[in-house]
C-alpha cells in the first residue's frame, strides 16, 4: 500500500502523508493553503462558487472537468491536477483570456461567483472550441450569480476563443507534458491515508476493492460524493473508514456490448449522458437536466442507484428499459457476481437488496427495439440543476396490430422507491395505443401509488403530472408536430 497522496496543483507537485479523510478541497484551499480565490456560497454543491478543474487521466488522455470543491475530499484528487481560479494569471502578471473575456463583458458586480463562473468557462475552453450558446449555459447552469444577470457571462462565454486562440491556451499547450507527470503518478498500488477523521482508502483495482470492502463492512464507499459529501458538509457526519472507487479505470467503462450497453458503476454522468443519448434523444435531454455541469462531471450511475432515493433520476429510466444490475463482492477465491434486474434492487425506502460485502459493479442497459416506444420526463420546479418532483420513464412494446403486448411505466418522487405501475401497465396491455388506452391508464394510477406531499410538490400534484406524462408520451408519440417540451421550446428560440 502506498500511504501518501499525490497530486499536482497547478504544476506543483503535492504531496500529503496525513489528511482526514473527507477534508473537503475547498477547505484544504481555503484554510489550509490560504488560496481564497474559491470561494464558499453553499457548500452543498449547488451555487457553484467553488468551482475549480480537476484534470484527470482518462484512458490515458488528460481529461478537464469542472468540480464542486465544497464536496470533494481532498484524497480523492490522487494522481489528478487541481487547477483553481489562482492559476490562471499569466507569469507576467496578464489575465487569462476567459478573465479577460469576462473584464470586457461586465461580468461580475460583487464578484462573489465570479471566480465559479471563471472555472467553468474555462473546463468548457478547454475541452470546446467555439461553443454554441446552448452549450455555454450547459456549462454555466451549476453557477449561480444574483448580481449580473447571465447575458454578460454568457457574453463573455461566447468572447474567450476571439480573445485567444484555444491553440494558444496555456493549458492546453501544457497537456501533453502534464499527462505524462499524471501517467507518472498513476500506479497500481491502493492509497492508503490515515487522519485523526479516520482512514481513507483508493484501490486502483476492482479485486482490491472486493478485498477492502470485505475487510472493512462498515466502510462508506464514495463515488462522485455529490450525495455523500452532503453528509459531511451539511449533516455533518463523520466517515470512517472511507473507500473511494474513483481510481478504478474498469469502473469507468462503457462499452456497447451488441445488444445492450454495460455501464461502469463509476461511468459519470457526463459520459452517462452521451451513452444513453444514443438510445433516445429524451434520454439526453434528461441527462442534461441531471444537476449542474459540476455534479454531472463528478455523480455516477452507480451512485445515483446505490443511494436509493426515491427522487433519483436514472432509476426510473434504467427500469423502464429493463437494466439489470451487476453486483459483485470477494468471495473465497475470486470475485463472485450476482445480476439482478434493476427494479428488484430498490426493497424499501432506503433499502435496497445489497449483501455483506457487495458493491454495485455495472448496470447492463437494453438498447430499445423497433417494435418499442419510449419516453422519458422529469418535472422540477427549475428548468435546470433541480431534483426531480416527479420523473416517468415508460416502455411500450408494440405486438401484431398495433397491440401492447407489453408495458415498462417507472416513476420516480411516487413512492419511497423508484416504482413500477402495476395497475396501470395491466390497463395497457392488449390494448391499441391510443387515448382510449392512456385514459384507463390514467384511471388506475392512484392504484398504483399514494404519493408524498413535500416542499417538492404536493401528493394531488404528484398523481396529476403522472397521468399526464402519460398523455404527453401519447401525444409525442401520435402527434409529432406538437411541440411538448422545454427544451424543445428554447431550441427554437436559439437556445439549444
Ligand atoms: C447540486 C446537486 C444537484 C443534484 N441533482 C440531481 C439530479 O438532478 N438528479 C438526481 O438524480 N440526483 C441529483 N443529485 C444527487 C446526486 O448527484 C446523484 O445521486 C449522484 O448520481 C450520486 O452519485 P455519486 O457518484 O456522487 O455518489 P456518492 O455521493 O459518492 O454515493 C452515493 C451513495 O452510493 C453509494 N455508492 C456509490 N457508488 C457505489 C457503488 N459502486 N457500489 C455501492 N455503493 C455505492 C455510496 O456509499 C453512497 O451511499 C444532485 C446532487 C447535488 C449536490
Ligand atoms: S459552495 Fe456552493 S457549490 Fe460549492
Ligand atoms: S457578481 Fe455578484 S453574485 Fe455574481
Amino acid at each position: 500500500m502506498r500511504e501518501s497522496l499525490r497530486f499536482l496543483l497547478g504544476d506543483r507537485l503535492v504531496e500529503i502523508d496525513r489528511c482526514d479523510p473527507t477534508l473537503t478541497v475547498l477547505d484544504w484551499l481555503r484554510l489550509d493553503q490560504r488560496m481564497t480565490g474559491t470561494k464558499e456560497g453553499c457548500a452543498e454543491g449547488d451555487c457553484g462558487a467553488c468551482t475549480i478543474v480537476v484534470g484527470r487521466l482518462d484512458r490515458g488522455n488528460l481529461r478537464y472537468e469542472a468540480i464542486n470543491a465544497c464536496i470533494r475530499f481532498l484524497p480523492t484528487l490522487d494522481g489528478c491536477q487541481l487547477l483553481t481560479v489562482e492559476h490562471l494569471k499569466g507569469a507576467d502578471g496578464s489575465l487569462h483570456p476567459v478573465q479577460q473575456a469576462m473584464v470586457e463583458c461586465h461580468g461580475a458586480q460583487c464578484g462573489f461567483c465570479t471566480p465559479g463562473f471563471v472555472m467553468s468557462l474555462l473546463a468548457l475552453r478547454l475541452n470546446e472550441a467555439e461553443p454554441s450558446v446552448g452549450r455555454i449555459e450547459d456549462a454555466l447552469a451549476g453557477n449561480l450569480c444574483r448580481c449580473t444577470g447571465y447575458e454578460p457571462i454568457i457574453a463573455a462565454g461566447r468572447r474567450m476563443d476571439a480573445i485567444a486562440p484555444r491553440e494558444a491556451d496555456p493549458f492546453l499547450r501544457e497537456r501533453e507534458a502534464v499527462a505524462a507527470r499524471l501517467a507518472a503518478l498513476n500506479d497500481t498500488e491502493t492509497l492508503a491515508l490515515q487522519g485523526e477523521g479516520g482512514r481513507f482508502y483508493a484501490p486502483a483495482t476492482t479485486e482490491a476493492l472486493a478485498g477492502l470492502v470485505a475487510a472493512h463492512p462498515q466502510a462508506t464507499l464514495v463515488a462522485g460524493a455529490t450525495d455523500v459529501g452532503l453528509w459531511v458538509t451539511k449533516a455533518m457526519k463523520r466517515l470512517d473508514p472511507v473507500i473511494y472507487l474513483g481510481r478504478i479505470e474498469a469502473l469507468r467503462t462503457i462499452s456497447d456490448d451488441g445488444d445492450h450497453l454495460r455501464v461502469g458503476a463509476m461511468a459519470c454522468h457526463i459520459d452517462v449522458r452521451n451513452a444513453l443519448a444514443a438510445l433516445s434523444p429524451q434520454l439526453d435531454e434528461l441527462m442534461r437536466r441531471f444537476g449542474g455541469e459540476q455534479v454531472r462531471n463528478a455523480g455516477t450511475i452507480g451512485g445515483n442507484i446505490a443511494n436509493g432515493s426515491p427522487i433519483g433520476d436514472l432509476p426510473p429510466a434504467l427500469i423502464a428499459l429493463d437494466a439489470t444490475l451487476v453486483l459483485a463482492r470477494r468471495s473465497e477465491t475470486a470475485i463472485e457476481r450476482r445480476s439482478i434486474p434493476l427494479e428488484s434492487f430498490f426493497i424499501e425506502y432506503r433499502k435496497q437488496d445489497r449483501r455483506h460485502g457487495e458493491f454495485v459493479e455495472a448496470v447492463l442497459v437494453p438498447k430499445l427495439a423497433g417494435s418499442m416506444l419510449f419516453h422519458a420526463s422529469k418535472v422540477s420546479k427549475r428548468f435546470d440543476e433541480d431534483i426531480s418532483a416527479v420523473c416517468g420513464a415508460f416502455r411500450l412494446t408494440l405486438g401484431s396490430e398495433g397491440r401492447i403486448s407489453e408495458a415498462r411505466l417507472a416513476y420516480g418522487g411516487m413512492a419511497g422507491i423508484p416504482k413500477r405501475a402495476a395497475a396501470a401497465e395491466a390497463a395497457l396491455v392488449g390494448q391499441i395505443w391510443n387515448e382510449t388506452a392512456v385514459t384507463a391508464a390514467i384511471a388506475a394510477l392512484p392504484q398504483d401509488f399514494t404519493p408524498l406531499d413535500d416542499m417538492r410538490a404536493s401528493a394531488h400534484y404528484r398523481l396529476k403530472i403522472a397521468g399526464n406524462l402519460l398523455r404527453r408520451f401519447l401525444i409525442e408519440t401520435t402527434q409529432g408536430a406538437t411541440e411538448t417540451r422545454v427544451a424543445g421550446l428554447l431550441a427554437e428560440a436559439g437556445h439549444g
